[in-house]
């Protein structure tokens, strides 16, 4: 294998010094200082273009400095960007009821939309994925609290992830996340994606007020949910009370190509938490419940100084807006189908996995991170997942020219790495 850590250079050398010495290292940083954007493109200090496969960790999905939603957001900056949430703001009950809308969409298993629930969903609007989660939690235990004598309970899946705070890393079900900082919040339990019997038996063990769950689960691995294992969740939890929580913040807006990935399963669950797509990579998040669900939480309940503000607002609706009038689900549809035929074409991978423009490429040997590295030098910005998955999360806009073009490009490097 290639030793690749110095042979590639896109930053300066001021930019990384100062990064080193004044930014915390909570991530490795690959040797690269990005300065521009366009569609599914990134253009790094020196000039040199990349196509871009991860879409700022799967936000950008309108494309890097998507004309509208800049135009919508430089507007709302010149009018005003934060007042609180004791006070109405323009575009925030807008976008909430096109969220609603978007939630209630009925699509098939591909993610063509077939129609409508007619549910009135209700959102509680964050700055980021984790604390989407948190309110879900927050929703979850109230319901218990309420509904089920006080049971607390979270059954979540073995390998999902869903976010950092506290209770987002007990509710994450891999034993890498609760080394450390620990005591966590208690009532958190995992079982096998996939597996009912074993959520049954947890459920009938008593103490759950919730199931939380991703359909894909994206920082995991890359590992779909059947849809028949979602279809049969639903039911459990209607014939015991609980509360089915989906956690759509890395497979929503239309990433799967449907709207939201449970719509893939035919399901409506109960609470939805949301961020990354949301608002084109503008920080926002948001929890989701169907109306009557949503009123659980009052006044003084939860809330979020920044929650919801002017500008997010602004820029969410313009993001949800966009993706609907340019029939984006589409779009994801079919340059999703091409994506994953590229990849299993490509030399030592062993299975492709996932939905829509959210692709997992398992490799039969550890050249997963080599890749990522020499991806860069080649002008591709890739995403590995441990040693031998790469996942593929570009922005939804991406064209099968540029699919065709990183296959090539990735092809080669297989060759050169393996
Ligand atoms: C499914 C899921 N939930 C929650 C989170 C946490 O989101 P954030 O990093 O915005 O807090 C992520 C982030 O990758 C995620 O993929």
């Amino acid at each position: 294998m290639t030793d690749t850590s110095t042979s590639f250079s896109g930053v300066t050398a001021q930019a990384k010094e100062l990064d080193d010495a004044y930014v915390m290292h909570t991530y490795g940083r690959l040797p690269v200082e990005f300065v521009s954007g366009k569609g599914a493109e990134l253009t790094d200090v020196n000039g040199k273009v990349y196509l871009d496969f991860l879409a700022g960790i799967g936000c950008a999905s309108l494309g890097h400095a998507n004309p509208v939603i800049a135009q919508a957001v430089k507007e709302q900056l010149d009018r005003v960007w934060q007042v609180g949430n004791y006070y109405y703001v323009e575009h925030r009950g807008d976008l909430a009821q096109k969220l609603s809308q978007l939630l209630s969409t009925t699509t098939d298993e591909l993610g063509h939309v077939t129609g409508s629930t007619g549910s009135v969903w209700k959102t509680f609007f964050a700055n980021s994925g984790a604390e989407a989660n948190e309110g879900a939690l927050k929703v979850a235990r109230r319901w218990g609290e309420r509904k089920l004598d006080g049971a607390a309970g979270i059954i979540s899946a073995r390998q999902s992830f869903h976010g950092r705070t506290l209770a987002t890393l007990a509710a994450t079900g891999q034993d890498v996340f609760h080394k450390s900082f620990g005591p966590f919040p208690q009532g958190f339990d995992y079982v096998p994606l996939n597996d009912l019997d074993a959520l049954t038996k947890m459920v009938d063990a008593g103490g759950a007020c919730a199931v939380m769950l991703e359909c894909v689960q994206g920082e995991g691995g890359v590992w779909p949910a059947d849809l028949d294992y979602l279809r049969s969740v639903r039911k459990l939890c209607d014939e015991r009370g609980l509360l089915f929580v989906v956690d759509e913040v890395q497979t929503g807006f239309f990433r799967c190509g449907a709207p939201f990935s449970f719509q893939l399963a035919g399901i409506e669950p109960d609470v939805v938490s949301m961020a990354k797509g949301i608002a084109s990579g503008f920080p926002m998040g948001g929890v989701a419940a169907r109306a009557e669900l949503g009123d659980l939480l009052v006044p003084g309940d939860h809330g979020s100084t920044f929650g919801g503000n002017a500008l997010a607002a602004a820029a969410g609706l313009a993001t949800v807006e966009e993706m609907l009038s340019t029939g984006l689900g589409e779009h994801v549809i079919a340059t999703g189908a091409h994506l994953a035929q590229k990849l299993t074409e490509l030399p030592h991978v062993t299975e492709v996995r996932g939905r829509g423009l959210m692709r997992g490429a398992q490799f039969d040997a550890p050249i997963a991170t080599a890749l990522v590295d020499e991806g860069l030098a080649e002008g591709l910005v890739l995403n590995h997942i441990g040693d031998s998955i790469l996942r593929f999360l570009p922005p939804l806009v991406v064209s099968d020219e540029q699919i065709d073009t990183m296959a090539e490009r990735l092809a080669r490097l297989i060759d050169k790495v393996a």
